[in-house]
């Protein structure tokens, strides 16, 4: 892999839809153009330093995740290779090449399907103060990191600004309708179910994880970015040891580092040493070569 380290696009021609923390939208018309970039963002901050290689990782799994879950729930991917993307944007080739793709647009519907399989973020917060998740009453004496009996869906509002806020499935009902809420249950668990039974067998557990869903053509279909690092919570496998917060696949090394300063969690955020951007990369490539066969090869 010979690629340059993206931060930034800016397409002058081309209508941005959005920048994300990670991800840079182009508008085209009734589609749009997904680039992931480098950028890592750790406690919801944007750091100044990019990860080598991470756009790359996440564009290869949302990709296995779209084929290896089509049969669930169909999904906006339209194509990845810019050959077959419009012809305005081949000039752009060097950039957008292994770390972009070209997807229906729709429109979302306003809602983070979460679903949950073990006890962590703030769905442990929650618990430890009512026992119970966006109104899901769970058993008492639970540990943090604990596999939950079953996995079960708790939904957050999409917030433009700051942190999502939790919100039970009648909440949901009242903005969406019962009938789509509990389509988007079934599938979302549905989803989760299947993608955490594979990862299992490939050592690494799904904790958590976020999907978004679309209307096209009135059929409900999987948008967004699904089951990366950014999305889930990856968890190895071999270390998984319940009664506190697990070792993450992704920025653990970036968040363990940034503990060690005197920052205040704050925009700006410090840069990273040369030392742990180097293993914070092989961290993703890792978890994609686990994931996904022949990956890279
Ligand atoms: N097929 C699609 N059609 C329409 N909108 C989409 C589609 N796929 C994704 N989106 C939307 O595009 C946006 C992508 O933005 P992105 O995830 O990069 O930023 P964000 O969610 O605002 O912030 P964050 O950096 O926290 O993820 C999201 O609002 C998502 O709902
Ligand atoms: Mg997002």
């Amino acid at each position: 892999m010979e690629k340059e380290t993206l931060r930034l696009t800016g397409f002058k021609d081309l209508q941005l839809f959005k920048r994300g923390k990670v991800r840079d939208v182009y508008d085209l018309k009734d589609k749009l153009l997904i680039i992931s970039t480098d950028r890592i963002s750790c406690f919801d901050v944007v750091l100044p330093t990019c990860i080598p290689h991470k756009g790359e990782v996440l564009t290869h799994l949302s990709l296995f995740w779209f084929e290896f879950t089509k049969d669930v729930i169909p999904n906006h991917f339209i194509c990845a290779k810019i050959e077959d993307f419009p012809g305005e944007l081949h000039k752009y080739k060097d950039i957008l090449d292994a770390r972009s793709m070209l997807v229906k647009k729709v429109k979302p519907i306003p809602v983070e399907c979460v679903v949950r399989g073990y006890l962590s973020g703030s769905g442990w917060k929650e618990y430890m103060m009512s026992q119970s998740i966006c109104g899901i009453k769970l058993p008492a004496a639970l540990k943090e990191s604990d596999k939950l009996p079953q996995a079960i869906f708790t939904p957050a509002t999409k917030e433009d600004v700051g942190h999502d806020i939790n919100v039970t499935q009648e909440f949901v009902e009242k903005e969406i309708g019962k009938h789509l809420t509990q389509k988007l249950k079934e599938i979302s668990l549905a989803l989760y179910k299947k993608a955490r039974q594979y990862a299992e067998t490939k050592g690494i557990i799904i904790a958590d994880t976020k999907f978004e869903f679309g209307m096209h053509e009135e059929n409900i279909i999987l948008i967004d970015e699904v089951l990366t690092p950014d999305s889930s919570r990856f968890w190895p496998k071999e270390q998984y040891k319940p009664g506190g917060a697990q070792p993450s696949f992704d920025k653990q090394f970036v968040r363990d580092y940034l503990e060690t300063l005197d920052w205040n969690k704050t925009p700006p955020a410090p840069e990273l040493p040369e030392e742990i951007v180097k293993k914070t990369t092989e961290k993703y490539i890792q978890a994609l070569k686990m994931l996904v066969p022949n990956a890279l090869s």
